[in-house]
C-alpha cells in the first residue's frame, strides 16, 4: 500500500504541480491520471519556472518515473512541444523517464474545432472552457470512437479510424457549425511526424507496470488535474470538465485496485479561485478580491485568463473531503493572504433565509445561495520566507488551528510561496 493520490480540493490550480513536485523526491513514480493540456502545473525550482500541462510534474526529479495514465486524454503536439522545452533545458535526459500509455486516448484537431465552435454557440451560459478539446475527446472516448496512443504506430488502421471519424466530425464542422473541416491527408501527415518523435516514450501496459511497482512496495503517487468542483459527476455541472477528477479515478484510470492507496491527500489554497463560468459563493468581485488576484498572481496558466478569487469555502471543501475521502491536507498560499485586516472563511451558506451546511447539487441553486462569513484576524508578516512551522507568526497559526477544527482532518503541508523550498511541513508523506 505505497500509492498517494494528490486530488484539487477545489475548483483547480491549487498548486498541485508544487505539492506534486516536491513530494517526487521521495517517490519512486508519479502518474497523471485524468485530464489533458487544460491543466497547468506550476513547477518553481531555484527561480526557474517550469509550467506543465501533460507531463506529470515529477519530471524535474531524475529518478522518478512519470507515467501518462490511460485515463488521460493526450494533444500529441502539446507533449511534443513539452517534451522538447524540457530536453533544451536540459531537465530531460532520459527518455525512460516518462511513460506515455498506449490506451490513452488521443486529442485530434477536429476535437479543438468542435471544442470552440460548442462555446462559440453558446450566449450566457458559456462554460469558459480551455478549448483544448478535452470534451470532444471524452465523448469520443465513451462512443467509442477515440483514436488511442497506441494507433498512431499503426499508419493503415490508423487511416482507416481518422477517415471514418472525419466523415461525422467534418459534417458537424462544415455544416452545422459553418466553420472549416480537416482534410485526411494533413491530419495523416502530422502524425506521422509526431509518432515517430513520441514512439521513446510509448508504453504497451501502464496498469501493469505501475501495478508491479506498487506490489514491489514502491512510492507511487497519482496526481490529479482540475479539481473536485470541476468533476463530471459531482462538480457543478454542467460547469465542469469532461472527465472524473476524483481521487478514486486515480486507480479506474491507472488499472489498478483501490486497496493500493494508503492516503488521499487533497490540496487547497488558504483562499479560493475560479477560471471559467459557473457559480461560486464566496466570489469577491470588489478591492479584496483584486488584492487576492494581485498578490497570489491568479492568471491562468493555460490560457493566461484571469482566475475569480474570494474567500475559502469551507462548505466546499468538506464536500471535496467527502467525494474523495481525502485523509490529509495541504494548504498552499497561505503567504498570499499577508496584509489583510481580516481573512473570511465560509462556513455555511444561507438559501431562501435557511443556514445550510452542505453544498447543494445543483448549480443553479448553489449560484443563489449567500455565504454565511465568519470572520479571523489578519496578518501583516511577510510569510515566503518563513522556514519551520514555530516562525508563524501566531495569527497565522490560529488560522490553520481554525481550519484544522472546521475541518476534522489533519492539514500535513502548508506552503508559503511557489518555490520548492517554501514548503512547511507538519507530518511526512510516507509513513515508512
Ligand atoms: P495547479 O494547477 O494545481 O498545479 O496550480 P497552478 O500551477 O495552476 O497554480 C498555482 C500557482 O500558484 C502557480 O503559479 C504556483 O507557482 C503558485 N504557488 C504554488 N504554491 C504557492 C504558494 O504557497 N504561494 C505562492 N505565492 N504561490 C504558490
Ligand atoms: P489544473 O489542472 C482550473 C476549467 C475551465 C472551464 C472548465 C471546462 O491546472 O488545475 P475544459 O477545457 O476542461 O473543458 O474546461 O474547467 N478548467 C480548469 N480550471 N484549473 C484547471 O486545471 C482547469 N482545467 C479546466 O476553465 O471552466
Ligand atoms: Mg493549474
Amino acid at each position: 500500500m505505497a500509492g498517494i493520490v494528490v486530488v484539487g480540493a477545489q475548483w483547480g490550480d491549487e498548486g498541485k504541480g508544487k505539492l506534486i513536485d516536491v513530494f517526487a523526491e521521495k517517490a519512486d513514480m508519479v502518474v497523471r491520471y485524468q485530464g489533458g493540456a487544460n491543466a497547468g502545473h506550476t513547477l518553481v525550482v531555484n527561480g526557474q519556472k517550469t509550467i506543465l500541462h501533460l507531463v506529470p510534474s515529477g519530471i524535474l526529479r531524475p529518478e522518478t518515473t512519470c507515467v501518462i495514465a490511460p485515463g488521460v486524454v493526450v494533444d500529441l503536439f502539446a507533449i511534443r512541444d513539452e517534451i522538447k522545452k524540457l530536453k533544451d533545458s536540459g531537465l530531460l535526459q532520459n527518455p525512460k523517464q516518462l511513460m506515455i500509455a498506449d490506451t490513452a486516448t488521443i486529442i485530434l484537431p477536429y476535437h479543438k474545432a468542435l471544442d470552440a465552435a460548442r462555446e462559440a454557440a453558446l450566449d450566457d451560459s458559456k462554460i469558459g472552457t480551455t478549448g483544448k478539446g478535452i470534451g470532444p475527446a471524452y465523448e469520443d472516448r465513451a462512443s467509442r470512437r477515440a483514436v488511442l496512443f497506441g494507433d498512431i504506430f499503426d499508419r493503415e488502421s490508423l487511416k482507416a479510424k481518422i477517415e471514418l471519424a472525419l466523415r461525422e466530425k467534418n459534417f458537424m464542422l462544415e455544416n452545422y457549425y459553418k466553420t472549416k473541416g480537416f482534410k485526411l491527408e494533413d491530419i495523416m501527415a502530422d502524425l506521422e511526424k509526431v509518432a515517430e518523435e513520441l514512439a521513446p516514450y510509448r508504453t504497451k501496459d501502464a496498469s501493469l507496470f505501475i501495478s508491479k511497482n506498487l506490489k514491489a512496495g514502491k512510492r507511487v503517487l497519482f496526481e490529479g488535474a482540475q479539481g473536485t468542483m470541476l468533476d463530471i459527476m459531482h462538480g457543478t455541472y454542467p460547469f465542469v470538465t469532461s472527465s472524473s477528477t476524483l481521487s478514486a479515478n486515480a486507480c479506474a484510470s491507472a488499472g489498478i485496485g483501490p486497496m493500493n492507496i494508503q492516503k488521499v491527500i487533497g490540496v487547497f489554497k488558504a483562499y479560493a479561485t475560479r477560471v471559467g463560468g459557473g457559480p461560486f459563493p464566496t466570489e469577491l468581485t470588489d478591492e479584496v478580491g483584486q488584492k487576492i488576484q494581485a498578490d497570489g498572481h491568479e492568471f491562468g496558466s493555460t490560457t493566461g485568463r484571469a482566475r475569480r478569487c474570494g474567500w475559502l469555502d469551507l462548505v466546499a471543501l468538506k464536500y471535496a473531503i467527502r467525494v474523495n475521502g481525502i485523509t490529509n491536507l495541504a494548504m498552499m498560499k497561505l503567504d498570499v493572504l499577508t496584509g489583510h485586516d481580516r481573512i473570511g472563511v465560509c462556513t455555511a451558506y444561507k438559501i431562501n433565509g435557511e443556514i445550510v451546511t452542505e453544498l447543494p447539487t445543483s448549480p443553479y441553486e448553489l449560484a443563489k445561495v449567500e455565504p454565511v462569513i465568519e470572520w479571523i484576524p489578519g496578518w501583516k508578516e511577510d510569510l515566503t520566507k518563513v522556514k519551520t512551522l514555530s516562525d508563524l507568526p501566531r495569527p497565522t497559526t490560529n488560522y490553520i488551528d481554525y481550519l484544522g477544527s472546521q475541518l476534522g482532518t489533519p492539514i500535513d503541508v502548508i506552503s508559503v510561496g511557489p518555490g520548492r523550498e517554501q514548503t512547511l511541513w507538519v507530518k511526512p508523506l510516507f509513513n515508512n
